[in-house]
């Protein structure tokens, strides 16, 4: 069942987005080398309880820690760890859900650690690119997998592959909601849109020829692609208005 928000809703989660955009801009001057991942959980950490809200992740299905840090071949739920030292020529993918008064704001971005290889830099630039045009074919009235059939257009064009075993979703009182949001085109997202849906829309694009991904068995939660591929990731919450989208997590 599709939540359609109310006028109350949609205001607390137009608060919860700006502070889910706001601890994004605050994390992305310290993800640079040498730093672990553990550190940069901890700093989101703090800067969610300070602002009075409350991480998500944090045993969300029993999730160890307050932020996804997805590296290189990691596709996402990358656990932070004081193991995990961000070098010259990684990428890596910052998920971070913020609960603020019962509502959730979710958003990811990949940010790049000093000299990227320049294939690498346009997988990411393209990743975020094919967010927004998903983003842009939202409107009331038409269909959702208009979503996933404006990313497999665009990113059709590159030798690259979109996973499909996790996808966007709705978002709100809880963390993920109906609808399921495809990246690629499927009849499976022949739901109509409709003005106060909020839902995530989140494309995970390997590198690689193939959508392949596997869990973890070690510690059940990081996934990576089967081929060894490297891929990123983009994530923004959005409203649907009468207009089109309106992107919630930004500032
Ligand atoms: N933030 C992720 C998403 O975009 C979900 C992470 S679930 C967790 O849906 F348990 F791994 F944190
Ligand atoms: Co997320
Ligand atoms: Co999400």
């Amino acid at each position: 069942m599709i939540v359609i928000k109310t006028q109350e809703e949609i205001e607390k989660m137009r608060k919860v987005g700006k502070l889910a955009a706001q601890l994004l801009n605050y994390i992305g001057p310290f993800v640079k080398e040498g730093v672990s991942t553990q550190y940069l959980n901890d700093l989101c950490e703090k800067f969610t309880q300070k602002n009075g809200a409350i991480s998500a992740p944090l045993n969300y299905h029993g999730f160890p820690k307050s932020i996804c840090t997805s590296i290189n071949n990691v596709v996402c739920h990358g656990i932070p760890s004081e193991q995990d030292i961000l070098k010259d020529g990684d990428i890596v993918n910052v998920d971070i859900t913020v609960i603020l008064d019962g509502y959730h704001g979710d958003s990811s971005r990949t940010f790049m650690i000093g000299n990227v290889d320049e294939k690498i830099q346009n997988l990411v630039s393209r990743t975020e690119s094919a967010m927004h045009r998903g983003i842009a074919a939202v409107k009331p009235g038409k269909y959702l997998y208009e979503v996933g059939k404006a990313i497999e257009k665009y990113i059709g064009k590159f030798d690259y592959s979109i996973v499909r075993t996790y996808g966007g979703h709705g978002i709100g009182k809880r963390f993920h909601e109906d609808p399921h949001v495809l990246h690629h085109f499927s009849r499976e997202n022949k739901i109509r849109l409709q003005e106060g849906m909020i839902f995530t829309v989140e494309p995970m694009i390997n590198m690689g020829k193939s959508y392949a991904v596997e869990t973890s068995a070690t510690d059940g939660w990081t996934v990576t692609t089967v081929d060894g591929s490297i891929s990123a990731q983009f994530e923004h919450t959005i409203l649907v208005t009468s207009e089109g989208a309106e992107i919630l997590t930004t500032v």
